[in-house]
């Protein structure tokens, strides 16, 4: 008798611990984010985006748009214009307006972490648009290989200019792409800086990737090295412009080869006259098409796979990460012209020096 009293005892106690250690249970801090889905509304996808105030946004705001439309699902955009506040606001304003999913282009990487908080306790899932939010239960990561951007720019520059004085203009610190992008410029960079052929006279920040602070960077870099420059590696063409101001006002503007990013028009007019040698294009139809799909798979309940993980500090985030294109002079025609990234006449039509 003892003895089964024991067996039960035992029998009870190993059950009691199982229940206490047993994971399916949803911890009550964070609710299970699978959206309540009503067949007979259409989807609700909010838009959360950093800024208009650049060219390339403006696109993937109407690619966005066009392609949730067409998958019969609906979109509400709102832009923060780098007001890291305003952009927490909106955010929560989306969450509060009852959508299905969070689509979200972060101006600050760290700071829109509270948004995937707030709203996967509201059981909305967020998926970060081309930049990363770190630290954070993102649920899905969608974007170009920005590393490979950075090696491109690099690998464009060093076949020109395998010995001499660089000129690094990053992005915005507080944009993760801008952290990848450097890595790849400087993973490329590393050997010929190992062997002394080639010194970066000058790496630094932009703020907020504005034309006017990387004017002001390249200013700084010009007084550093009396001009002795070689090569300029900037982010992207906004900031490739602001540096190549920044040489114009010192006659130099030309003679450097300088290297950006994003395919904007003023980048690859640029590139016709010579006053730039290459751009790093990212076909944004397809970026915003792949993150429409995925959103309203997702936001129907839809589980999606991903192909690759990408850790942001809290976990290993499910992402797709699409190619970019390196394009100078030789290919303009059949890339970005061809796909209709920019109409030939706008490139060729006025161009000005
Ligand atoms: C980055 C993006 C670039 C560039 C930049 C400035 O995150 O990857 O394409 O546009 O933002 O907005």
């Amino acid at each position: 008798m003892k003895s089964k009293f024991m067996t039960v005892c035992l029998f009870g106690m190993t059950m009691f611990l199982f229940a206490c250690t047993d994971n399916s249970v949803p911890k009550t801090q964070e609710p299970e984010h699978s959206p309540v889905v009503n067949e007979e509304e259409p989807v609700r996808i909010g838009f959360s985006m950093d800024t208009l105030l650049e060219e390339r946004w403006l696109k993937d705001r109407e690619l966005f748009k066009e392609a949730v439309e067409n998958l019969g699902a609906e979109v509400e955009i709102v832009a923060a214009n780098g007001d890291d506040a305003l952009q927490i606001s909106q955010a929560e304003t989306l969450i509060q307006s009852g959508i299905d999913l969070l689509v979200i282009v972060p101006h600050n990487a760290a700071a829109t972490a509270a948004i995937v908080h707030k709203a996967h306790l509201a059981g909305i899932q967020v998926i970060a648009y081309d930049r990363l939010v770190k630290n954070a239960e993102v649920d899905m990561y969608i974007s170009f290989d920005n590393e490979q951007v950075g090696k491109m720019q690099a690998e464009a520059m060093t076949a020109l200019v395998p010995k001499g004085n660089y000129v690094f203009i990053g992005g915005a610190i507080t944009d993760n792409n801008a952290h990848l992008l450097k890595k790849g410029v400087f993973k490329v960079l590393q050997p010929f800086i190992e062997s002394g052929d080639i010194h970066v006279v000058y790496d630094q920040w932009t703020k907020d990737w504005t034309p006017a602070n990387a004017q002001a960077n390249m200013e700084q870099a010009i007084r550093n090295s009396n001009g002795q420059i070689d090569a300029v590696i900037a982010a992207n063409d906004a900031t490739a412009g602001g540096a190549i101001q920044a040489l114009q006002n010192h006659g130099l503007i030309s003679q450097i080869p300088v290297a950006g990013q994003d395919a904007d028009l003023a980048g690859v007019q640029r590139i016709v006259v010579g006053t730039q040698t290459m751009t790093v294009y990212k076909p944004i139809q397809i970026l915003s098409n792949k993150v429409a799909e995925i959103a309203v798979s997702m936001a129907k309940g839809e589980i999606v796979k991903a192909d690759q993980q990408i850790n942001n500090g809290k976990k290993e985030v499910p992402s797709v990460l699409l190619p970019p294109i390196a394009v100078d002079l030789a290919n303009l025609e059949s890339t970005v012209i061809k796909d209709g990234f920019h109409a030939a006449e706008d490139i060729y039509g006025t161009v000005t020096k």
